[in-house]
């Protein structure tokens, strides 16, 4: 278990999965057997597997728990299709709307038509800044930066002014300027004092992995090949950079390379020592919490809602404050990947350990069997 902190492991009851219902599955007024329905959007499948491999199993899974029928789509990282399906949720009369959007102008459009629909919004993982959301469950986003801060610095060791690139997630995900500033509580002052030289710090748009590489390609080359350290937002981000790093021919783990959301490609790439860390974020737990949120919303127990509620997030756009659900996540290193796999059970040890990792997976003391 990483020295900083222990994961959490928290027992939660967990039923057969279920798969989301799409859009056609025709549930206008009111779910099977009456039941309220959530509607639920997610950004994409691409830029981390965490929302439909994850996400999208979870949360219908705790709505059903709840008591309430799981309606859930992804925007494919596409605008005016997470515009078209929020219409058609609307158009619906879902009992709750709950959204990750994938910016602050998309998001709060939405959330304004469901206002005036009187439909009750969520924000799941991603606040709206500026919009009308009655409650946003998610992680300390600022403390995630903070831990990849953390975790670089534990790789670099002492390299006196190591050259450092950041990627940064898309700049219209409030969660990506979260991130960056996180980072720079801890990376900031060391730049400031010469410790570390930012080469360069790029956000990439719509977290999207060919332009990670791309970009990260482009500044390696001008920089001579001679960065120390990147400082990638997600693990999605980092395999581009660990693809560059191959290609030309940098040995694995040289360039130490950070990471978020433990997927399974990112497990993989630690335990080869091609990656740094990884965030380890509990989505079920995530999901649990939104979905008991939901549900109570949708049986109009507004007090039961607002008793789930750990704070608040100030919208300083807005100048509102959103009664939110704010959740811890864990630095993983090589050392945690088993707790991850084995004592959370985020991740199948058999797909972990397939492969040319088998040996590595033994050496941590992951069993598969
Ligand atoms: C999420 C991350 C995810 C990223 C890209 C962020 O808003 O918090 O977990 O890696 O989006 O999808």
């Amino acid at each position: 278990m990483h020295a900083r902190r222990a994961l959490s492991c928290t027992l939660v009851a967990m039923l057969a999965a279920g798969c989301g219902t799409g859009p056609d599955a025709g549930v206008a007024g009111g779910g099977s057997a009456g039941k309220p329905v959530v509607g639920v959007i997610l950004p994409d499948d691409e830029a981390s597997s965490r929302w439909v491999e994850q996400d999208s199993p979870k949360l219908a899974q705790a709505l059903r728990f709840a008591g309430v029928e799981p309606l859930i789509e992804q925007a494919d990282n596409d605008e005016a299709r997470f515009a078209a399906i929020a219409d058609d949720m609307i158009a619906r009369r879902v009992d709750v709307l709950m959204t990750a959007p994938l910016s602050q102008a998309g998001g709060v459009a939405v959330e304004a038509k469901a206002k005036a629909a009187g439909i009750p919004v969520v924000n799941y993982d991603r606040i709206s800044l500026g919009g009308h959301a009655d409650y946003y469950v998610s992680f300390d986003n600022l403390d995630v930066g903070e831990l990849q801060a953390e975790g670089l610095l534990e790789c670099l060791g002492d390299r006196p002014h190591a050259r450092i690139v950041e990627l940064q997630g898309s700049p219209t995900d409030h969660n990506a300027t979260l991130f960056a500033d996180g980072q720079r509580r801890t990376l900031g002052p060391l730049y400031d004092k010469g410790a570390l030289t930012l080469v360069q710090s790029h956000a990439v748009d719509g977290w999207d992995v060919e332009e990670a590489r791309a970009v990260f390609a482009r500044i390696f080359d001008a920089d001579g090949g001679r960065v120390d350290g990147v400082v990638a937002a997600n693990d999605g981000l980092a395999g581009a950079v660990i693809d560059v790093l191959k290609t030309a021919g940098v040995p694995a783990g040289q360039v130490p390379v950070t990471g978020q959301d433990a997927t399974l490609d990112g497990l993989r790439a630690i335990l080869r020592g091609e990656q740094c860390m990884t965030v380890y974020k509990p989505i079920r737990d995530e999901a649990e919490a939104a979905a008991r949120l939901a549900a109570a919303i949708a049986k109009g127990d507004a007090s039961g809602a607002d008793d789930l509620a750990t704070g608040n997030t100030r919208d300083v756009v807005s100048g509102r404050d959103v009664k939110s659900v704010l959740l811890s996540a864990d630095l993983v290193t090589r050392e945690d990947v088993r707790q991850v796999a084995v004592s959370e059970n985020a991740i199948k040890a058999a797909d972990l350990c397939a492969g040319d990792v088998a040996a590595a997976c033994a050496e941590v003391g992951i069993l598969v069997g």
